[in-house]
């Protein structure tokens, strides 16, 4: 298994999110997150406005998968998340070793 963690712009959450969805990912964790890549403090636009921050807000998306989807789901986030400016975010994979359901006490893939 796989964290897959995107950051992404504010304005792509419900389309990307949707996407996920539809794909077949059952769980997700959704935050509101302020950042900076490389172009720190230089202007960048945020929902049509331009902003001069060392810190634009964006949304950290996490997801738990099998090893088999994450090469899908980085397309599938990429082909949505992707407007070509600066700012589109990143994509980060971890490896996770194991995932509890503590209703059931279900490890590994079946928990997921
Ligand atoms: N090296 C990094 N470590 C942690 N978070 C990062 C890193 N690079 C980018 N981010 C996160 O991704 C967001 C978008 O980055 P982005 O500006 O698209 O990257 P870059 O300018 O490096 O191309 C940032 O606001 C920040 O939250
Ligand atoms: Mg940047």
């Amino acid at each position: 298994m796989k964290k897959i963690e995107a950051v992404i712009r504010v304005e792509k959450l419900e389309e990307v999110t949707d996407a996920l969805e539809k794909f077949g990912c059952p769980g997700m964790m959704v935050t509101h997150i302020e950042g900076h890549g490389r172009q720190k403090g230089i202007v960048e636009q945020f929902r049509g406005r331009e902003f001069k921050l060392n810190f634009i807000p964006k949304i950290k998306i996490e997801i738990i998968v099998k090893d088999a989807d994450v090469d899908k789901i980085i397309q599938l986030v990429s082909g949505i998340a992707k407007t070509g400016e600066i700012g589109d975010g990143k994509i980060f994979i971890y490896p996770v070793e194991n995932v509890i359901r503590i209703r059931t006490g279900e490890k590994g893939e079946g928990a997921v």
